[in-house]
């Protein structure tokens, strides 16, 4: 009995621990380095020359490396930062209804937006330059806006590629990581090459976009064993998020940043 209840008291804890940081994650840093990479390529010489210099702040920082750091550093403080929960059944965005306090990634990512664009102290606008980087990637992940009840697919256990996940973290990493022919691939799909238009950052109108796709018919598998079946069919949305979170990563930039 006792022995019984200390174990099951274990278990109770370490599922609590795997929820937890199987919750922390966004985009992998698979998803967010690309995005920073393809982006980079389509900054104007002044954006790019802007972010040089920010991160000239940190010895051998690039835009993909600080990709990640939002995660790295991630606290109960700013994890509501990361993901966006529209209403029930829904998509649509309300901030005072559905970002109590401005604590979700589509106001985030609009402070963080102001600072860059500020006179801020360098070392502040470099810490808006990596929250920026991030949370662009983050409103594109479909599941970053998805629902609450099960907190964007975390709670939705699936089998994939050999092994038991759940559906945000399948599109956080796992899709982009058993892609057939893997990142290369991937990168040149995801690279546009003209250079983004120098235009302002719509975070909600993003996250809209981004709960919509997880609305679609079949986003949720009617069994829990993703097919292969799964992979292929959402190949095509999983790259138009990635491009479009580059593209407008570079948008953004070019136009904080003339
Ligand atoms: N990560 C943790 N909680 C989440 C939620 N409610 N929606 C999306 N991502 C999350
Ligand atoms: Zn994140």
């Amino acid at each position: 009995m006792n022995l019984s209840m200390n174990t099951s008291v274990a278990i109770s804890a370490a599922l609590v621990l795997l929820t937890a940081s199987s919750a922390a994650n966004a985009w992998g840093a698979e998803g967010h380095r690309l995005i920073a990479e393809v982006a980079e390529s389509q900054l104007t010489p002044a954006a790019r020359s802007e972010v040089a210099r920010l991160l000239s702040g940190e010895p051998g920082a690039t835009l993909q490396s600080v990709s990640t750091w939002a995660d790295e550093v991630r606290s109960q403080a700013t994890a509501p930062w990361h993901y966006v929960n529209p209403p029930p059944g829904e998509c649509s965005y309300d901030r005072e209804r559905d970002c109590d306090n401005g604590q979700c990634a589509v106001e985030a990512l609009n402070r963080q937006v102001v600072v860059l664009k500020s006179k801020a102290p360098d070392s502040e606008r470099l810490v808006a330059l990596k929250w920026v980087v991030h949370l662009v990637g983050d409103v594109h992940q479909p599941l970053h806006a998805g629902f609450k009840d099960d907190k964007g697919g975390n709670l939705f256990q699936v089998q994939a590629f050999g092994r038991g996940t759940n559906l945000h973290s399948l599109w956080d990493g796992g899709l982009i990581r058993n892609r057939a022919g893997g990142l290369d691939a991937l990168r040149s799909e995801t690279a546009a090459t003209a250079v983004a238009a120098a235009v302002p950052p719509q975070p909600a109108a993003w996250a809209v976009e981004s709960c919509k796709v997880v609305l679609s018919p079949g986003f949720y598998p009617e069994g829990r064993f993703i097919e292969p079946g799964y992979a292929a069919q959402w190949d095509p949305v999983l790259v138009a998020r990635l491009r479009l979170a580059a593209q407008r990563l570079a948008s953004t930039l070019n136009d904080a940043l003339r």
